[in-house]
């Protein structure tokens, strides 16, 4: 892997044009959550009421995020989406809440959700988890464009938690105090990861051990959907604090996330997957690269990647509820750029 595009290059490269979260979202409605998760939940809070309302989300989700809705008073409700990951919304379907996602950083375009919203007046969210920094083809930022929005930040940037909420209306949504908190497991990794070795090859290894120590961990504490009925119980910022000033060079990240994408696509150019975008435009800065992929072409795909040092990631784990879907949401990878 090229040592430019690893992932710790941007941030040894952090001493020269560092910036504010701040410079890029706007202070005044931005709060910081350990999770998207968090943030979700909170939002849906203000908005619980007696009565049951309805929440109307995409099946192709992960199945973490239903611990958000779970002990409220919403009555969940899914649509589908079609192969280009656009909704297939059911006009009989009246919602209290929509929530619109943005897969892998690539936007949502909110015109094929228009007509829905305007007929239902509904509170809109949008689930920008994946799309830290991406904007849209008009060139705004993901998650700012609907009533509330959300980013996980960490999942781009190796941070142990960390997501934004961001607030468009005038509710006032619960916020958490932001503490001061050591972690020896996160300092260990940002320690391994950024300090110690600037090797590529190294931080591989390393992402493949703690891959393993992860799923043994999973599967000797956890009931296999855990994370779909509870919420993390982590609400504390440890280095979140960092989130206020970042001093991270942001312009490096998107020109990492978009060189990695082209390098991956490159790799896997003759190969038989499909992408699932069939182009990467000016504005959008990808989470992953993620494409569509038969199971038994798989092992060869993988062989590829590894090779240079990428790992593929099935995405996603179904809420549970879920058992009629269309078949190519069983088809459906993404190569990590968190390495
Ligand atoms: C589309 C989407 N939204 C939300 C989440 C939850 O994000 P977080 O881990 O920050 O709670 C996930 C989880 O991976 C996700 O894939």
């Amino acid at each position: 892997m090229d040592k430019y595009i690893n992932f710790s290059s941007f941030l040894l490269n952090k001493k020269t044009d560092q910036q504010s979260i701040f410079d890029i979202y706007n202070k005044s409605n931005v709060h910081l959550y350990t999770y998207s998760r968090i943030a979700l939940f909170e939002i849906l809070k203000f908005h619980n009421k007696k009565k049951l309302q309805n929440i109307y989300i995409p099946s192709l989700i992960c199945s973490d995020i239903i611990s958000s809705i779970k002990n409220l008073n919403y009555k969940i409700y899914f649509y589908e989406v079609d192969k280009q990951l656009n909704p297939i919304l059911s006009s009989n379907t009246k919602t209290d809440i929509l929530l619109v996602v943005n897969y892998f950083g690539f936007s949502q375009n909110l015109k094929f959700f228009r007509d829905y919203i305007n007929s239902n007046k509904c509170i809109t969210i949008e689930d920008n988890s994946h799309g830290f920094l991406s904007r849209d083809i008009e060139g705004k930022l993901l998650g700012t464009r609907l009533n509330y929005g959300f980013v996980s930040i960490y999942k781009s940037l190796n941070i142990y938690n960390g997501s934004i909420l961001i607030n468009n209306t005038n509710n006032n949504i619960y916020t958490y105090k932001l503490i001061r908190k050591f972690n020896l497991f996160y300092f260990l990794k940002k320690l391994i990861y950024f300090n110690l070795f600037n090797s590529p090859n190294l931080n591989f290894k390393i992402f493949n051990i703690i891959k393993f120590l992860k799923k043994i961990k999973n599967t000797n504490t956890k009931v296999s959907n855990f994370d779909e009925l509870y919420l993390p119980n982590n609400v504390n910022m440890y280095e979140n604090i960092d989130l206020k000033l970042l001093p991270f060079n942001y312009s490096m990240e998107v020109k990492r996330r978009r060189q990695t994408y082209f390098l991956i696509d490159k790799l896997l150019k003759k190969e038989i997957i499909t992408p699932i975008f069939e182009q990467l435009n000016k504005n959008t800065i990808p989470f992953c690269y993620p494409f569509y992929c038969k199971n038994e072409n798989l092992e060869k795909i993988h062989k590829i990647l590894y090779k240079n040092n990428f790992v593929i990631v099935k995405w996603p784990k179904l809420p549970s509820k879920i058992k009629k879907k269309p078949s190519f949401y069983d088809n459906i990878y993404y190569v990590t750029f968190k390495i």
